[in-house]
């Protein structure tokens, strides 16, 4: 089977390796990948955005699945198109993506269905907004109501703060058209944890629970980053937290999507925080995650491209999904300056890690002397897979002390408070 994967990130590397292992696959190209990918794949040049540029390439190129793993392909309806052609594909389509695109969709699913989130209000006249904040709770969280990054979300202990973060949304376009309207929410309490799961619009099958490190700072300090580090499986996401989840969370989303006329099929990422009350929402990705994608998928005993088929033909109930009971770590190496500016190009010495842990390559790319160079933020993620989860993190940073370029950072507590958690 040729296979098709679009994005170029550490999550794409981590799912086209896992991809691979099925033996019916003879080829994978992925648009645009990277420098790791390209020992994994062929790398064709197309941006992911490119929409007409990958229908062009598949119909030039035919390709027996196709797998679209970033958000904006998914919101711009790059499996609408595939599907026009033909082509079967792991992801939502550009209707079903709204749930990530659009949070003001997202947080109207929820209220009208009774899906546990944090209560809120959504504006896009500016003046409203900044009238609300002069009387709301403190603290209160600001969001840009599209894509951005991650980066869309404020969390206000002040007035003064959430009236800036309004304004930085709404009039200064700091997130461009994602922040023309905005989503004022409760502030929530608890630790988070990420679920990953598998649903072909009838059954959800989810994946091994896991915890992303998103501010850049040890200790949680610092400004919001697409993820510095992820361990698998999370342990605030108890037996009765998943029960639970699945009865008020899961599957009511699904029917939700499907009363709404928009089938989910794919990968649907529920970002939750478990509070006093119970677990509740704070986001929905219509995809995998990254980095958590590099700490489920190695623990993923069932075959990958067979569950993505299923997703595709409906037939998921039918489809073991399962998962090893041992523990993971992803370590993030980042360049100096992320998520504000940082250079490009610098070049990477990756000592002996690549015997000791796999390396999923986000941002990376080749000089003009063939070199190994960083060519983005989130640069490089080293995973280890152990019985425990100790374990697992020592194994991640021993193999991450061994990587080495100019200006390269990394957090030193990645499973640290996981760790207080099962120790406590
Ligand atoms: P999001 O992009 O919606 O996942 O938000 C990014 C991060 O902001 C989340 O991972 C949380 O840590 C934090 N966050 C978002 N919404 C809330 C909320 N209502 N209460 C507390 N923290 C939040
Ligand atoms: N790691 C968070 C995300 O993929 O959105």
């Amino acid at each position: 089977m040729k296979i098709l994967v679009v994005g170029g990130g550490g999550r794409e590397h981590a799912i086209i390796k896992k991809i691979k292992q099925n033996p019916e696959v003879t080829e994978i190209v992925c648009l645009p990948g990277n420098a790791g990918i390209a020992a994994d794949a062929e790398c064709v040049n197309l941006k992911a955005t490119d929409i007409d540029g990958i229908v062009g390439y598949v119909k030039g190129h035919p390709v027996d699945f196709a797998v679209v793993a970033p958000d904006d392909p998914l919101a711009l309806g790059c499996v609408d198109r595939l599907h026009e052609l033909g082509v079967k594909c792991f992801g939502p389509d550009a209707k079903a993506a709204r749930i990530e695109a659009s949070k003001v969709f997202a947080k109207n699913l929820m209220k009208k269905y009774g899906i546990p989130t944090a209560a809120y209000e959504s504006f896009e006249d500016a003046r409203k907004a900044l009238d609300y904040v002069k009387n709301c709770p403190l603290p209160i969280v600001v969001k840009a109501d599209g894509l951005a990054l991650g980066k869309g979300v404020t969390i206000c202990f002040t007035r003064d703060e959430a009236a800036a973060a309004v304004k930085a949304a709404m009039l200064d376009g700091a997130f461009g058209a994602s922040g023309s309207r905005v989503v004022i929410e409760e502030y929530l309490e608890g630790p988070e944890v990420s679920v990953l799961a598998f649903t072909d619009g009838h059954v959800v099958k989810p994946m091994v629970s896991s915890m992303d490190h998103k501010r850049v700072g040890d200790g949680d300090v610092g400004p919001n980053t697409g993820g510095m580090g992820t361990i698998a499986p999370n342990p605030c996401y108890t037996p009765e937290v998943a029960e639970r989840c699945m009865r008020e969370i899961f599957l009511p989303t699904v029917a939700a999507m499907n009363a709404e006329g928009c089938p989910f099929r794919g990968c649907l990422y529920f970002g939750l925080m478990v509070t006093k009350d119970g677990p509740k929402v704070i986001e929905y990705n219509c995809r995998f995650g990254d980095p958590e994608t590099q700490v489920v998928l190695p623990l993923m005993k069932s075959d990958l491209l067979t569950v993505m088929l299923a997703v595709e033909n409906g037939t998921l109930a039918d489809t073991p999904v399962e998962f090893e009971d041992g523990a993971a770590c992803c370590v993030m190496l980042a360049s100096g300056g992320y998520p504000g500016k940082y250079e490009k190009g610098k070049v990477i010495d990756l000592g002996r890690a690549g015997d000791m842990a796999e390396i999923y390559h986000s941002g990376t790319g080749r000089n003009e002397k063939g070199e190994l160079v960083t060519a983005g933020g989130r640069v490089l993620g080293v995973c280890c897979t152990a019985d425990d989860l100790q374990t697992a993190i020592e194994k991640a940073y021993r193999a991450a002390d061994e990587v080495k370029w100019d200006g390269m950072i990394l957090r030193r507590d990645i499973g640290k408070r996981a760790l207080g958690i099962l120790t406590d």
